[in-house]
């Protein structure tokens, strides 16, 4: 399990439980079934409208996500990586504070998404 914070600046914060590791939740689904109105479009990982800040709650570690090629074009787009950060994150592995809703699969750690 794993908590989720969904922070809004125009709504109240909403902390919804998930079930990590299923590999099929995405943040976007999670978001959507708790009524929390993130906005999508394609939900493909292709027009960039969920574009979401995603920190860790716990501060165990890195978050253990990867961006996939998809999503890094889309972010890079968007103007939210460029393309040094994007090497960056491969050569430390290191997760990006950027992701797509509808691209993120929920892991098992307590996030903060800011939409
Ligand atoms: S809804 Fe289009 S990129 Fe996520």
């Amino acid at each position: 399990m794993a908590l989720v914070t969904f922070s809004n600046p125009d709504y109240k914060d909403k902390t919804v439980y998930a079930v990590a590791g299923s590999h099929t939740e995405t943040l976007l689904k999670l978001a959507k079934e708790n009524k929390v109105p993130v906005q999508f479009d394609c939900q493909d990982g292709e027009c960039g409208h969920c574009v979401v800040k995603v920190s860790s709650v716990d501060k165990k570690g890195p978050m253990g996500y990867h961006l996939t090629e998809k999503e890094q074009n889309v972010l890079k787009e968007l103007g939210k990586l460029t393309q040094e950060q994007i090497d960056k994150l491969h050569l430390d592995d290191m997760p990006s504070e950027w992701r797509l809703a509808c691209q993120m699969i929920v892991r098992d750690e307590d996030i903060l998404v800011e939409y």
